[in-house]
């Protein structure tokens, strides 16, 4: 089943059960998130590197590569 979220505003599609990093990157994503004036996104994929941290409908320092994205959620983009 197609699920639709978006990223900063701009709506992207993804497959139920994927987590949210592989929806990013399935949408030619590599980067979401600036730290240090230095783009990141996933590093380890196992959760262990803090790297791929997003914003979820609000809620700060979501690792994307271990959460599973849900039809509506909105990600924003970290800066530190
Ligand atoms: S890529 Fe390392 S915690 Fe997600």
């Amino acid at each position: 089943m197609t699920i639709r979220i978006s990223f900063d505003g701009d709506e992207v599609l993804g497959r139920e059960g994927q987590t949210i990093a592989g929806v990013l990157l399935a949408s030619g994503r590599r980067s979401w998130r600036t730290a240090d004036g230095e783009e990141r996104g996933v590093f380890c994929g196992i959760g262990v590197c803090q790297d791929c941290v997003v914003t979820v409908n609000g809620v700060g320092s979501v690792r994307a590569c271990q959460r599973t994205a849900c039809d509506g959620d909105a990600i924003e983009r970290e800066v530190r």
